[in-house]
């Protein structure tokens, strides 16, 4: 097992009504003049707005509210959440929503305690970030697992580039999850989030082995398999509350660090995924399930054991012959992507069949115009991203 350094210092409020201790939470963390950032409105529509708010005038706090995130949040967007923020003096941030939301806040936290520089800096890695205000969340939808996560991810409109953002100033102080709220979510946006939270998993699982790290995968394999169970109940049933809890739960956990302690990271398929949103503005969860079949297929030789064992812990595969097994584990993912309603190829996407130049571009963009290789299960170079896409170009 590697070194590591385990930090989750959010603090986790789960349960049937816990928004309601929203204003005590902000309270509790410092918050005088919040900062609340919403998407396209369903948190007002919900109602879940009001009862928020409610909550902080009770507690005698100041807010101004800022909407209008989209999936896929843009960096021009939190630019200008940044300016409002600063001219109302925010001491705290509150994001009420999905991932798009919380990575916005997130943004917007770095840009109000920085207001001298332009986040994207921060992105770019051309300024390191040393200070940020805290972020509370209150989580409409099981999927990114940014209410724990040290990560943001926006995209700038102008370049096609979608980047994220790691630093242990994006933990969110507290987050409130009631499984409840997540009611409401389209069937789609479930999928996408089922999805999301199996390769948030699946991206650690497959990275560079350092060896033997045996409660690790099995953290890693017990969140896969009752997701893989849970997640269908949901699309059927989505006011289950059991299974809607079971989901959200492991929609955080998976993304925190803990199913991946003691190995580096690989993260190559949400890499490949990003090239995707940032060109075609598709939702994330079905940029990752259109890549994910490809790239097995391309990276199984460098470890078939590794694949093997996947199949048979997670999907019950009981080949002797590792070859057989491999494929067959990879096959039923796929399978299992495809009895979700989500994407296994570019037309399942959406985006149709794309030219060589397109994916010589996306290939460039992806491995940083030569600067870096992607993932190190197998660290991909340029021509490795190319064939990949290609294998998932029909
Ligand atoms: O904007 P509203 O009106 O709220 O509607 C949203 C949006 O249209 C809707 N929705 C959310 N909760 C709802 C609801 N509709 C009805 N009832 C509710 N309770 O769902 C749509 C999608 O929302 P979004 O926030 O975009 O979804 P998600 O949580 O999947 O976030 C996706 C974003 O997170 C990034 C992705 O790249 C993408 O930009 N990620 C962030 C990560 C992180 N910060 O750690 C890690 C992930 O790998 C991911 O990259
Ligand atoms: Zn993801």
């Amino acid at each position: 097992m590697q070194s590591f350094v385990f930090y989750t210092p959010t603090e986790i409020v789960f349960g049937k009504g816990e928004e309601e201790k929203t204003g005590q939470l902000v309270r509790k963390h410092g918050g005088n003049k919040v900062f609340i950032v919403y998407g396209g409105g369903s948190v007002i529509k919900s109602g879940l707005m009001k009862k928020i708010t409610d909550r902080l005038e009770a507690e005698n706090t100041q807010y101004i509210m800022f909407g209008g995130v989209q999936p896929n949040p843009l960096l021009s967007h939190a630019r200008e959440g940044v300016k409002s923020a600063v001219e109302f003096g925010a001491d705290f941030i509150l994001a009420v929503g999905g991932g798009s939301v919380i990575d916005t806040a997130k943004a917007i936290a770095h840009g109000t305690k920085n207001p001298d520089i332009d986040i994207w800096k921060f992105w770019k890695r051309e300024i390191e970030l040393t200070q940020s205000l805290p972020v509370g969340v209150v989580l409409t939808i099981s999927a990114a697992g940014s209410e724990t996560s040290n990560s943001a991810v926006l995209t700038n409109a102008e370049t096609g580039e979608k980047r994220g953002l790691g630093t242990d100033f994006n933990r969110p102080r507290f987050a409130v999850m009631n499984p409840e709220l997540t009611y409401s979510v389209p069937k789609f946006q479930v999928a996408c989030g089922i999805a999301d939270i199996m390769m948030h998993t699946i991206d650690r699982y497959f990275a560079q082995q350092t060896g033997e790290n045996e409660f690790t995968d099995a953290v890693a394999e017990s969140l896969l398999r009752n997701v893989i169970k849970n997640g269908p109940v949901v699309l059927r049933e989505p006011a289950n509350y059991d299974a809607v809890s079971e989901v959200m739960w492991c929609g955080s956990v998976t993304h925190n660090g803990m199913t991946g302690l003691g190995r580096p990271m690989d993260f190559s398929v949400h890499q490949l995924g990003h090239e995707l949103s940032g060109r075609f503005d598709v939702p994330h969860g079905a940029s990752l399930s259109t890549m994910w079949g490809s790239w097995a297929q391309y990276v199984r030789n460098i470890n078939p054991t590794r694949f093997a064992k996947y199949a048979k812990n997670i999907w019950d595969v009981c080949e002797n012959d590792t070859e057989t097994a491999a494929n067959a584990g990879i096959a039923k993912t796929v399978e299992f992507f495809k009895s979700i309603g989500m994407p296994t190829c570019f037309t399942e996407l959406g985006i149709g069949v794309q030219s060589d130049k397109v994916i010589d571009e996306m290939a460039d963009s992806c491995v940083f115009h030569g600067k870096r290789l992607v993932g190190n299960f197998k660290p991909l170079d340029k021509n490795d991203v190319v064939n990949i896409y290609k294998l998932a170009n029909r």
